[in-house]
């Protein structure tokens, strides 16, 4: 292929447009692009979108506004918004950045390489935000690997037909598809050849898996990747609570490479904030979904997503999402503002909450929430864990020193996604290492190899 050039991504958004991005960075790569991470020194410029909140939204926008000033640099620069405010925006794209070639849709990836040839060929201002009935199967590209990663995505599923009120997924993301399982299973095994420990299956709904269109189902497929040589940690998200099976739940207790760790967002503590929500699950659901899982799993750590100040949400309702915290005391939460995304019903219900408010509420839930990320952490000191090793610490730890010239500070995360750090003179990259936690912090622990 000739060589074209440079190409360079921006990714703004979730994990599934980091996996996303990957694809792209293939598809470039197989026509003749070179990957470059100087934005100045490119002949193409990819940015691939997020639209969940406004702010993603404006970042991708402020990104974009500067292909104006890049292109008079660089007259034959190529400029590509790709993904979730791409689908969204069509041909509206070009009154807020005109200085754009193409605007590629969520489904349109695989599509990328014949829009080049068109703007090769004299075509302006393509738009492609077509829906695809398959999903885009590339195998990982290798030679965009850094030698380092021991972990990597897997996306399972796109799309999602949930419709949250407050949600734009399903607008830009389309309706749900779930990828057949033997794709699945020769990514991961691909991935695991060149040297990758973890994986993480995606999906906006990854628990409903297989549910409408798949071959087998979500623990069936668990199974199936767990076989995999070489692959020693499987994690998945994000997962749907109205969708927690039994069946996932013995799954993850008799799965081994299957982490103790689920991210299941509950959004809101409130009945009626649920409701409104469009969540198909209430307050007490949750809670018993959650104490069969602990019944199961003891050690199983837990993660949510949390929405504060969605429309009509009272101070009691707000109460109840801090209730929910005291109760099942997360590890760790993704907690947010509500904000409003015209194309989702929500943008038209009555009583939108005050922005201060929110503010406020968001401040409340996240001071709330560092007592139990702390006690989750303190708990741990004394115990061992199961630490994948993912490289040397960048910053040491006050008062590390050593005699011993072989020894290095590293780290790596625990089951339950924990960054722990640990001396060692030993351990490598990829590497699964029992560190006995002697100190938790906020945001980290410290041990040492058990036994040394
Ligand atoms: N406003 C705020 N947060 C949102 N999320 C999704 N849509 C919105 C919105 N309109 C949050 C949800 C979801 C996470 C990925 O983003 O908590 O789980
Ligand atoms: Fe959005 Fe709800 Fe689908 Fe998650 S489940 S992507 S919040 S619509």
């Amino acid at each position: 292929m000739k060589d074209k050039g440079k190409a360079f991504i921006n990714t703004i958004g979730c994990q599934m447009n980091v996996y996303d991005s990957e694809k792209l960075a293939g598809i470039l790569t197989a026509y003749g692009y070179e990957k470059t991470r100087n934005m100045d020194e490119a002949d193409l410029i990819l940015c691939n979108t997020c639209s969940i909140r406004h702010k993603a939204e404006e970042k991708a926008f402020s990104f974009l506004g500067r292909f104006a000033r890049e292109k008079k640099k660089r007259p034959h620069l190529i400029t590509i918004m790709a993904g979730c405010v791409a689908q969204q925006e069509g041909e509206k794209a070009f009154d807020r950045v005109p200085h754009l070639d193409i605007v590629l849709g969520t489904q349109a990836f695989a599509r990328l390489g014949s829009h080049l040839d068109e703007l090769a060929s004299g075509k302006r201002r393509i738009v492609d935000t077509a829906e695809s009935d398959v999903i885009f199967e590339a195998m990982p590209d290798e030679s965009a690997f850094d030698e380092t990663q021991v972990s990597k995505f897997v996306t399972i599923m796109q799309g999602c037909e949930n419709f949250c009120t407050y949600c734009v997924v399903p607008y830009v993301r389309g309706r749900e598809k779930s990828r057949g399982h033997e794709s699945i299973v020769k990514e991961t095994r691909a991935l695991a050849d060149s040297g990758i420990r973890e994986i993480t299956l995606l999906g906006q709904n990854v628990n409903s898996y297989g549910v409408k269109d798949g071959d087998i189902s979500f623990p069936e497929l668990l199974e199936k990747v767990s076989q995999v040589e070489g692959i020693r940690r499987i994690r998945f998200a994000t997962s749907h609570p109205k969708d927690l099976s039994d069946g996932l739940i013995k799954a993850m207790g008799r799965l081994d490479k299957v982490c103790n760790h689920l991210h299941l967002p509950v959004q809101s503590g409130s009945n009626a904030v649920l409701k409104k929500m469009n969540r198909g699950y209430t307050r007490e659901t949750y809670l018993s979904r959650i104490s069969a899982l602990k019944e199961a799993c003891p050690d199983m750590a837990l993660s949510t997503d949390i929405i504060v100040g969605f429309p009509s949400e009272t101070e009691a309702d707000f109460q109840d999402t801090v209730d929910m915290l005291r109760e099942v005391e997360f590890d760790s939460i993704f907690a947010f503002a509500y904000s409003d995304r015209s194309s989702a019903p929500a943008a038209k219900f009555p009583d939108q909450i005050e922005e201060a408010v929110k503010m406020e509420r968001l401040n409340t839930l996240l001071t709330i929430q560092e007592i139990y990320t702390e006690k989750k952490n303190a708990a741990l000191v004394g115990r061992d864990v199961q630490v994948l090793v993912e490289g040397e610490s960048q910053k040491k730890r006050d008062g590390f020193v050593t005699e011993n010239k072989n020894m290095k500070q590293m780290f790596g995360r625990s089951e339950s996604n924990k960054i722990v750090h640990f001396p060692s003179d030993q351990a490598v990259i990829g590497d699964l290492v029992t560190i006995r936690i002697e100190n938790a912090y906020p945001h980290s622990l410290w041990g040492r190899p058990s036994g040394s």
